[in-house]
């Protein structure tokens, strides 16, 4: 069965990853329930999947705002049914440099969306998944930069290494409910996200694929975590960094 005839919620679903993930699950006949802040992007996604002939539906929503996500869960249950899968994509990068440590409210808006964002959206998935007794998938996006430095981005950094151990601890708490939790690391993907500071090429040139990642790449693994397959990986982190996690600091030699 898998996901087919299933409610996933992807966030962050109006672009990239969250993008990718949502019509490769729409694509194996999930019903996606899709949130972003971007009402464009996300018209946008509503429509690609809809002429897939696959139902969805697109809820414009800041996943820090807890009252906001606690509403647009409720509007799912009552609309598409229960989550079983929530793939939570959503999260900032925003440029500045160390400033993020010198402006609390910078700091604090990086750790609302990419963090607290995440635990919202958890809590209210689970509690669904529970009623509906099921089981469930859930997947969280890490980053390389949770165990690796990106000057420049210290609380994006902190927002990513909390995540990867709120995802160990939501596997021990969930298991006995049937519901695997993981949490995917990638390393640099072509999305919008990096596309106005993207890696120099040293960076491409030491990393053993030698290119960025593609959204789709993420989608496939996110649809392996999320198929019944899976159901004995639970509490991991999966780095889809192109081997960079892999090199630890040495650098490609010259063949
Ligand atoms: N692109 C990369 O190189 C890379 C590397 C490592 C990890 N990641 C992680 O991958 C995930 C997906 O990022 P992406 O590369 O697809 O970036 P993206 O910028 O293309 O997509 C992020 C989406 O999140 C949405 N979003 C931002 N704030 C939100 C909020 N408060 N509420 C709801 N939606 C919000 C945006 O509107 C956007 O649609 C993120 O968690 C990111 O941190 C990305």
């Amino acid at each position: 069965m898998g996901v087919s005839g299933r409610v996933a919620v992807v966030t962050g679903a109006a672009s990239g990853q969250g993008r990718a993930t949502s019509l490769r699950l729409a694509g194996e006949g999930a019903v996606v329930a899709a949130l972003d802040v971007d009402a464009a992007g996300l018209a946008s996604v509503m429509d690609e999947i809809s002429d897939m002939g696959s139902r969805c539906r697109g809820l414009q929503v800041d996943v820090s705002d807890a009252e906001a996500v606690a509403a647009a869960f409720d509007e799912i249950e009552a609309d598409l049914g229960r989550a079983y899968v929530l793939a939570a994509a959503a999260a900032i990068y925003p440029p500045g440099a160390l400033s993020h440590l010198r402006d609390p409210e910078e700091t604090a808006r990086v750790f609302d969306v990419n963090l607290m964002g995440v635990v919202h959206c958890a809590s209210a998935a689970t509690r669904q998944m529970i009623e509906e007794g099921r089981g469930g998938r859930i997947v969280l996006w890490s980053s390389i930069g949770a165990g690796a430095a990106i000057a420049g981005h210290a609380a994006y950094c902190a927002g990513k290494a909390a995540i990867e151990g709120l995802g160990r601890a939501l596997a021990a708490e969930l298991g006995p409910f049937g519901i695997t939790v993981n949490t995917i690391a990638p390393g640099a993907i072509d999305t919008p996200m990096i596309s106005d500071a993207p890696p120099d090429e040293a960076y491409y040139e030491i990393l053993p694929a030698g290119r960025p990642g593609t959204p789709g790449e993420v989608a496939h693994l996110v649809s392996y975590l999320c198929s019944d397959t899976s159901g004995f990986m639970t509490g991991a982190v999966l780095a889809l960094d192109g081997g960079l996690s892999g090199i630890n600091g040495a650098v490609r030699p010259d063949v």
